[in-house]
């Protein structure tokens, strides 16, 4: 939520700014700007995406080899001009960039407008700004000083960046529950929200901690705790390839995400399932295979889709290991006061590892006694940091606002865990066992058979598209993938769409049904198939139209359905890797075919950094 990037070297900022700020786009795009820096601070800023930034300072002087650059997601304050950042101080001096909440702003704002200060914007930014100004002033110490003192008395999540006109070689940075990552270049820093703005221009990178600040000056980087002691920076080398935050000749980032699916599915089981040997190989999970086998209950903590994820794997732990599952909505969880005792197993689910609910929700769990482990895809992050052990996803950036190759790396990487518990614990029988390895080693190609069917998948969006509604169901391993179908479509689209389980249909939800409502069914063959048979024709019955998503051969649901797409069959366990793809499809290209921008939805930004 919100991006932030910042340069201090040798080279012009502004274009390294401005790119990094189109790479960051999908954390925010309510209002943009930059601040650059030479002998004078000048801050530029405008509603909208950066694009439109771009715009308006076509004639401008963008000259500086000091700057940082800001792409917002709203929380305090609507979107527009005012309220984008950077900010200025009171005197013009300081100029502040900022991701995060400060939660204790109306507090402070109290005793700065006590002591007559006024502000342009309504964010809780400009107050933490004019706090270190006016801590600046009366202590007459330095910015980092200032920075130090005033945020021992900050409550809230945030990243600020700041610039100050009398110190034109120096950044400083600060970091409490946002990410920061650090570019060491040669004779230049680069600093940023993630890894894509730094790069192409240097793998050298640091990733700040919690309570951490940064003083960059282009030949030297400065780590020190609030309480003023020098920290080793720990350089890491970045495993991370510029083709992979590149759109590759896709329309979209969504759509070439969805399309790499068989690729990053492959590299999530790849050096891990040996379907020869039988072997599951992740030392994560084996080094800590005991609290696993031995957990009195599994809590899967997420959000969004990563929570769908963990949906589907409840019924999969639930039914090879037979150990009891809960899966928590993380922002419900942390807030509840929730029994968590010893034995338990808390497996936190999340794409972008820095979603704010599920931190705070494993915090308080981890400090309750749970052991936690994370099943994330960005390496490094806070959750895979947080946690006492886990297993990356491996999907590769996920840049488009709506999750789709993540979910599918969630549910490989869950089914692999629970298979190899299932195993150590005996809860599975050789054959079986078997089977589901195989069928996961063949899911690549059976993805891309599915892929095979956007063509038609894309006729079907044109056809569906001015629904005012639809419906999602399924039954049993299918049914959070039909809360995901529906999920991507709200986002995407706009359609208000509701999933649900096919079965709960008669219990209320029957009575929305009518000849306008598209009906999505994720029915393919499984143990449910008769039952949801059953439930096609009660929709069929009150003239809802119904699009199928079934196995190859169904002849059943396909003379029944007024549309279907039918995928390869596979076992009903890992079914919903396959059926989610045609949700990814239809959603997109009804969002295409709308007109809407499908990689920055409306209202979103990717990973949720403010709770
Ligand atoms: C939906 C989507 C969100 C995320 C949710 C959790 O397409 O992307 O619902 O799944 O915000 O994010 P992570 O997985 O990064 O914790």
């Amino acid at each position: 939520m919100c991006g932030i990037v910042a340069y201090i070297g040798p080279r012009e900022a502004y274009p390294i700014i401005l790119k990094g700020l189109k790479r960051l786009e999908y954390r925010g795009y309510d209002s943009s700007g930059v601040a650059l820096l030479n002998n004078d601070l000048r801050v530029y800023k405008k509603k909208g995406k950066v694009a439109e930034l771009e715009d308006s300072l076509v004639g401008k002087d963008l000259h500086a080899n000091a700057g940082m650059g800001h792409t917002r997601w709203a929380t305090h304050g609507e979107p527009n001009d005012r309220n984008a950042h950077p900010h200025s101080s009171a005197s013009g001096r300081l100029a502040m960039i900022h991701n995060g909440i400060i939660e204790n702003y109306t507090q402070l704002k109290n005793e700065l407008s006590r002591k007559g200060y006024q502000f342009k914007s309504d964010t809780d930014t400009e107050v933490l700004l004019n706090f270190i100004e006016d801590i600046q002033k009366n202590n007459n110490c330095g910015l980092e000083e200032a920075v130090r003192i005033a945020l021992k008395r900050v409550v809230g999540a945030y990243v600020i960046v700041l610039l100050d006109k009398e110190s034109p070689d120096t950044i400083i940075a600060a970091r409490k529950g946002s990410p920061l990552v650090i570019g060491i270049g040669k004779g230049e820093h680069f600093l940023a929200s993630d890894a894509s703005p730094i790069i192409e221009y240097t793998k050298e990178v640091v990733y700040v901690n919690d309570y951490e600040l940064a003083i960059l000056k282009p030949d030297e980087l400065i780590l020190k705790n609030l309480g003023n002691e020098k920290l080793t920076p720990y350089v890491q080398k970045l495993d991370l390839e510029l083709a992979a935050i590149e759109k590759g000749g896709y329309d979209h980032f969504m759509l070439k995400e969805i399309f790499e699916q068989p690729d990053t599915i492959f590299d999530c089981l790849r050096g891990r399932l040996d379907v020869t040997k039988g072997t599951i190989t992740m030392a994560g999970i084996q080094q800590n295979i005991e609290r696993l086998t031995k957990a009195n209950r599994i809590i899967m903590v997420a959000c969004g889709t990563s929570w769908h994820a963990g949906l589907v794997a409840e019924y999969i732990f639930e039914e090879l290991c037979r150990i009891p599952v809960e899966v928590e909505y993380a922002s419900e969880f942390r807030y509840r006061n929730p029994v968590i005792h010893p034995g338990d197993v808390i497996i936190a689910i999340s794409q972008s590892g820095e979603t704010a609910d599920t931190i705070v929700a494993i915090e308080k769990a981890k400090e309750n006694g749970a052991f936690i482990m994370g099943v994330v895809n960005v390496v490094g992050s806070s959750i895979a940091r947080i946690s006492n052990a886990g297993a990356y996803t491996h999907a590769g950036p996920e840049i488009g606002v709506a999750s789709t190759k993540a979910f599918t790396a969630q549910l490989t990487v869950l089914t692999m865990i629970a298979l190899k518990v299932a195993k150590e614990k005996g809860t599975i029988d050789t054959t079986r066992y078997m089977q589901l390895l195989a069928e996961l080693h063949n899911m690549p190609e059976k993805v891309k058979e599915v892929l095979q069917l956007a063509k038609p998948i894309q006729q079907l969006a044109e056809k569906y598209k001015d629904a005012a509604d639809a419906l999602y169901l399924g039954r049993g391993y299918n049914f959070p993938v039909a809360l995901e179908g529906a999920l991507k479509l709200k986002e995407i689209s706009y359609i208000h769409a509701e999933g649900y389980p096919a079965a709960e249909m008669k219990h209320g939800p029957i009575a929305l049904v009518d000849e306008h409502l598209p009906v999505v069914f994720v029915a393919t063959k499984d143990s449910y198939h008769e039952k949801i048979v059953s439930n096609i024709q009660e929709i069929k019955a009150r003239k809802g139209k119904v699009i199928a998503v079934i196995s190859q051969g169904d002849e059943i649901i396909e003379k029944m359905a007024n549309d279907y797409i039918s995928i390869p069959e596979t076992d009903e366990l890992v079914a919903p890797i396959l059926s989610v793809i045609p949700m990814q499809l239809l959603a997109y290209y009804i969002g295409v075919a709308k007109g809407y921008d499908v990689d920055k939805p409306r209202n979103l930004a990717k990973s949720v950094t403010v709770e």
